[in-house]
């Protein structure tokens, strides 16, 4: 009994195979296997574009994309890349422990708590240090895939 439910379903995992080859006989032609549309053999220069062009200070911030994301860079990070262990721009305007929670229009938007070490942000949270892992400079550009996330 039991050497006859293996047959079957033996069988009916064969059948299956069958059907989806012969769904799937065009395959996928090899420039349409990445999310760039050229040969997967081909090394392409990646698309160029730009950061905002906005300096630090224009006033202007992004619309967060849900409550507790990280912020969207606003300006652009001319000179204030690559962050090393000896030069972060960053920190330089926007670690003021003094000014957190208090609304500034046009200053840099303090560092939160939550990037110090405790709640009287006596010093800087190290695992916070490199902030374009988590803070992006953003660019118009067309993106890849489409994006249906709502809040
Ligand atoms: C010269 C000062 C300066 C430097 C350096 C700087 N910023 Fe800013 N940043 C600002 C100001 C001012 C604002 C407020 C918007 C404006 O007026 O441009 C801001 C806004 C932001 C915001 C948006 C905050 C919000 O409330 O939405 C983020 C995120 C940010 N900066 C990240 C960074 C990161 C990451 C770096 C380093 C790579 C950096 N900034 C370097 C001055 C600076
Ligand atoms: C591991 C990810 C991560 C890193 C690294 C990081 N941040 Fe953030 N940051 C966040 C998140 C998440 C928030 C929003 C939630 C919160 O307030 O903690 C935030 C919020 C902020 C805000 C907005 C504060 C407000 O009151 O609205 C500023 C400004 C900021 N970060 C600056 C920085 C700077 C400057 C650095 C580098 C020195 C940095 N962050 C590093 C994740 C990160």
């Amino acid at each position: 009994m039991k050497k006859l439910a293996l047959i079957g379903s033996l069988l009916s995992m064969a059948v299956a195979a069958q059907i989806g080859l012969a769904a799937d006989k065009k395959g996928v032609a090899d420039d349409q296997i990445g999310l760039s549309k050229t040969s997967v053999e081909a090394v392409p220069d990646p698309q160029v574009f730009e950061y905002r062009g906005n300096a630090p200070f224009s006033g202007q911030v992004l619309p967060r994309a849900y409550q507790g994301a990280p912020p969207q860079v606003p300006h652009n990070l001319e000179g204030f890349i690559p962050i090393t262990r000896d030069s972060n721009a960053c920190i330089g305007c926007h670690q003021q422990p003094a000014m957190i929670g208090k609304k500034s229009k046009g200053q840099p938007t303090p560092m939160p708590v939550s990037h110090y070490v405790d709640d009287k942000a006596s010093a800087m949270n190290m695992g916070r240090y490199n902030c374009t892992q988590c803070h992006t400079p953003q660019a118009t550009v067309k993106p890849l895939v489409g994006n249906t996330f709502k809040k």
